[in-house]
């Protein structure tokens, strides 16, 4: 299959490539698209075969259920049953944005979309190229993240293409993602909400609406994980990642130790740092063996930047990475929850 790339700038010129998502989507086709958060890739979340092909296309294990996407509240309707006091007040604040609310979901939503749950994510997107083609194919979107599973999320066309090529007819380009990791998502089912990943719409700023939210879970690799999808390998880069964590002051010496270390196993090490301590390594690491997330503390330009970090050395002279870690407050749980991922769990503390 020839996949093709439209490059959408104003989406009052794209009308005729939205008529022609719409189509590809209620034919039971795929399409990848850009989101706030990063692309997705969507199909027809009413159709069990046509989601079948989103499980194909990403080798993504059939148990992790998928989130549909919605283009404005009365869409909601077509995806869950009810809609909770509590996701009223969360789709209020924060929707269009980057959250996903967990609902009782409808009979016509197919068992095989929510991995067999009875529950729904939903999600409405703040990207006018996404709800312009949602409201093109008329139905609720079903869309992962449009990696292969297991890899760090796309945030560009290009990062689509490169897992994606030959496996889908259409991607539509908006350019980079604003937000850069994927949306919070909050189960509103129970009692209190409860967070089941971070992200840019934080623990902060949901607890402002909804009081007291459920307290984050403790973090036991071996406990059933509450969103499923967090259960495997996540947004891993192809060389071995270690985290590395370290007072300010002693970071870049971190830094040399270990790049020192590998050299002398005879590795070919790069890093993922914030631009202070690539500052700091630029007598000691190439250039081409840096990629700077963010300036030291701008957790936003550190998100948005999180993936495209984690993909640069793919394909490149690259066997071990090292990525600098932040805080863990507001933006920075959701940065470090991708981090430990991608890591699999290896971090140095200094
Ligand atoms: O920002 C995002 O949410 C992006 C963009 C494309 O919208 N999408 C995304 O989808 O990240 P995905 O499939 O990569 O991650 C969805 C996560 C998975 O971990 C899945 O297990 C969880 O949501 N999930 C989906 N339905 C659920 C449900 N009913 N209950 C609990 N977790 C659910
Ligand atoms: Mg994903």
């Amino acid at each position: 299959m020839q996949t093709r790339i439209e490059k959408i700038s104003n989406i009052k010129d794209a009308s005729a490539i939205f008529a022609e998502a719409g189509e590809i989507l209620r034919g039971g086709g795929l399409v990848a698209f850009p989101t706030e958060t990063v692309y997705g890739l969507g199909a027809n979340g009413l159709d069990a075969a046509a989601c079948a092909k989103i499980y194909a296309a990403k080798g993504r294990p059939s148990d992790n259920p998928l989130i549909l996407h919605v283009a404005d509240r009365a869409m909601v309707d077509m995806a869950a049953a009810e809609v909770t006091p509590m996701a009223e007040r969360v789709l209020a604040a924060f929707a269009p944005g980057p959250v996903t609310v967990i609902l009782p979901k409808r009979g016509e939503v197919p068992a095989s979309v929510t991995g067999g749950l009875s529950t729904v994510g939903v999600r409405m997107p703040d990207n006018d190229i996404a709800r312009a083609m949602i409201r093109a194919a008329g139905v609720p979107i079903a869309a992962p993240s449009a990696n292969t599973s297991g890899r760090p999320s796309p945030t560009t066309a290009a990062a689509v293409r490169a897992d994606m090529d030959g496996k889908i007819p259409l991607i539509l380009d908006g350019g980079a993602c604003k937000f850069g990791v994927e949306s919070t998502i909050v189960d509103c089912t129970g009692a209190r909400a409860a967070i089941l990943r971070p992200g840019a719409v934080t623990r902060e700023m949901l607890a402002e609406v909804l009081g007291e939210l459920a307290p984050p879970p403790v973090v036991d690799e071996k406990e059933a994980p509450r969103a499923p999808g967090m259960k495997y390998t996540h947004y891993a880069p192809i060389a071995p990642l270690t985290l590395i964590s370290a007072l300010h002051e002693n970071l870049s010496e971190a830094f040399c130790v270990a790049v020192r270390e590998a050299k002398a196993a005879g590795k070919r090490p790069s890093v993922i740092v914030s631009k202070e301590t690539a500052e700091r390594l630029a007598h000691l690491v190439p250039p081409e063996h840096i990629a700077v997330f963010g300036g030291a503390g701008d957790l936003p330009a550190m998100a948005a930047h999180l993936y495209e970090c984690l993909r640069a050395f793919d394909g490149k002279d690259a066997d071990v990475l090292f990525a600098e870690t932040v805080e863990e407050t507001g933006l920075g749980v959701a940065i470090m929850n991708r981090l430990k991922k991608a890591a699999g769990g290896r971090i140095r503390y200094v």
